[in-house]
């Protein structure tokens, strides 16, 4: 026999009956961005290679390490995209998106590939749900943006087992201050540190905050905070920021700690986190991005965004308020008498086409595994067509839930059922 086939490491299979959830999450989801008037985007699953490298920074675990990079026929070096902040701001500077409004709103939703450790809630093709306000530094649309999110999380009923954790790296001038004041704690401790965050006290010590190893957590404890560093119309920034959230009733737990691991941000970072999921918990992070898109080629125009992984999500939904799904199927025909096989396309499909979602079998089964077959599906109804049926134009209409069984005219069937409804 030959070998099965396995899938890559890392990736899922996402089935009919997880892409039902999927669905319903995404009709929220539309539901919600049509709300905020976001309107959404969907740019290519591959870019130059290049875009990342200046988009999220070369330093970063994400391009450092973990992207799948191909070179294409022409020796052109392309990467699956590994977040997409910096594809949709090259499609903002490409497609002018400037010129069609001053605030651009948009949303995405897709697959994003990362080569990092699987485990429960991390993988190597993920999906994101983002949204991206380019236009405005105010700190209104980063509470907007923030809202947002918050607003997806009511609707699916899970805001109260989710952590809203908020901090600011301010503009360049007050991380440059706080670079600088952290090197000057850490220097004498050096030695100490691990050789990750060693490595990245010349290149990019913020990041050493987000060490997971015991010791380096340590010495973190005591680390000046880049809060007391931001220089005044940072912290004023900072300051708006929360007191709108405040007065929103958004709750929040200022994080002094966190850092983001892409380098674009500058002022309010913010990531979401739940209890409901292992050590992968974050299941949304963001942030002002007020120099990507100079960086990137365009104009000196402010931004602020999220993305959040929709497996992620689902395990808390699922965990906390799963989401129900309708039973798909209408009616499934049953059909005694081998004759009528040829009748049975046609007379489904006119069903069909009324609106009403139905099946019937194509492997010539006993009626008693037609049935069955009914059932497995959870069907509303079943039509029995037997021969005395057809010759008189009718079918017996059973309706499942309540086992009443009536003779129905076959061009009233679909008629019937939705008045049911
Ligand atoms: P990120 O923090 O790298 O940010 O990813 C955002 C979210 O994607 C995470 O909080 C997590 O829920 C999900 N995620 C990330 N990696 C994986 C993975 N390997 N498996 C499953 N889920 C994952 C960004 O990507 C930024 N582009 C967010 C942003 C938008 N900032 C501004 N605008």
């Amino acid at each position: 026999m030959p070998d099965k086939v396995q899938r890559v490491k890392g990736v899922n299979d996402i089935l009919p009956a997880e892409v039902r959830q999927w669905q319903a999450l995404e009709t929220i989801i539309q539901n919600v961005m049509a709300g905020y008037a976001y309107g959404e985007i969907r740019p290519p699953i591959f870019e130059k290679t290049d875009l990342f490298a200046r988009g999220v920074g070369e330093d970063t675990d994400i391009v450092s390490k973990e992207m799948y990079t191909f070179s294409d026929m022409g020796g052109l070096s392309l990467t699956l995209r590994p977040e997409l902040t910096a594809g949709v701001v090259r499609s903002y500077i490409q497609n002018n998106l400037q010129q069609v409004s001053p605030v651009q709103k948009l949303w995405y939703e897709g697959p994003m590939f990362r080569q990092e450790r699987p485990q429960k809630g991390r993988y190597r093709q993920f999906w994101q749900l983002g949204a991206e306000a380019i236009g405005s530094p105010n700190p209104e649309q980063d509470v907007e943006i923030i809202d947002l999110f918050y607003a997806l999380l009511r609707e699916l009923g899970i805001e109260k087992s989710v952590t809203l954790k908020i901090n600011s790296v301010g503009d360049s001038e007050s991380r440059a201050a706080y670079r600088s004041a952290l090197r000057d704690y850490l220097m004498p401790q050096l030695n100490k540190l691990s050789e990750t965050s060693r490595n990245r006290f010349e290149s990019n010590p913020l990041r050493i905050l987000d060490s997971k190893a015991p010791n380096d957590r340590e010495i973190i404890k005591n680390a000046p905070k880049i809060r007391d560093c931001l220089n005044e119309s940072s912290a004023a920034h900072y300051e708006e920021v929360l007191a709108m959230l405040d007065k929103m009733v958004i709750p929040y737990f200022q994080d002094d700690l966190l850092v983001r691991g892409l380098d674009y941000y500058t002022h309010t970072i913010f990531e979401f986190t739940s209890d409901a999921l292992g050590a992968q918990d974050a299941i949304c992070g963001g942030g002002r991005y007020n120099d990507l898109v100079k960086e990137l080629g365009g104009s000196d125009v402010p931004a602020i965004g999220w993305a959040s992984g929709i497996e992620r999500l689902l395990l808390v939904v699922d965990a906390i308020k799963p989401l129900s799904t309708d039973p798909v199927l209408d009616l499934f025909l049953v059909v005694t008498g081998s004759d009528l096989r040829t009748e049975t396309p046609g007379i489904i499909r006119n069903w069909r086409s009324a609106g009403l979602s139905c099946d019937a079998d194509t492997l010539r089964r006993s009626m008693k595994a037609q049935m069955r077959e009914a059932n497995r599906q959870g069907a509303r109804y079943v039509a029995i067509l037997g021969e005395d049926e057809f010759s008189q134009g009718v079918v017996q209409l059973k309706n499942f839930e309540s086992g009443k069984q009536t003779t129905v005219a076959i061009e009233k069937v679909a008629e019937v059922i939705i008045k049911d409804a």
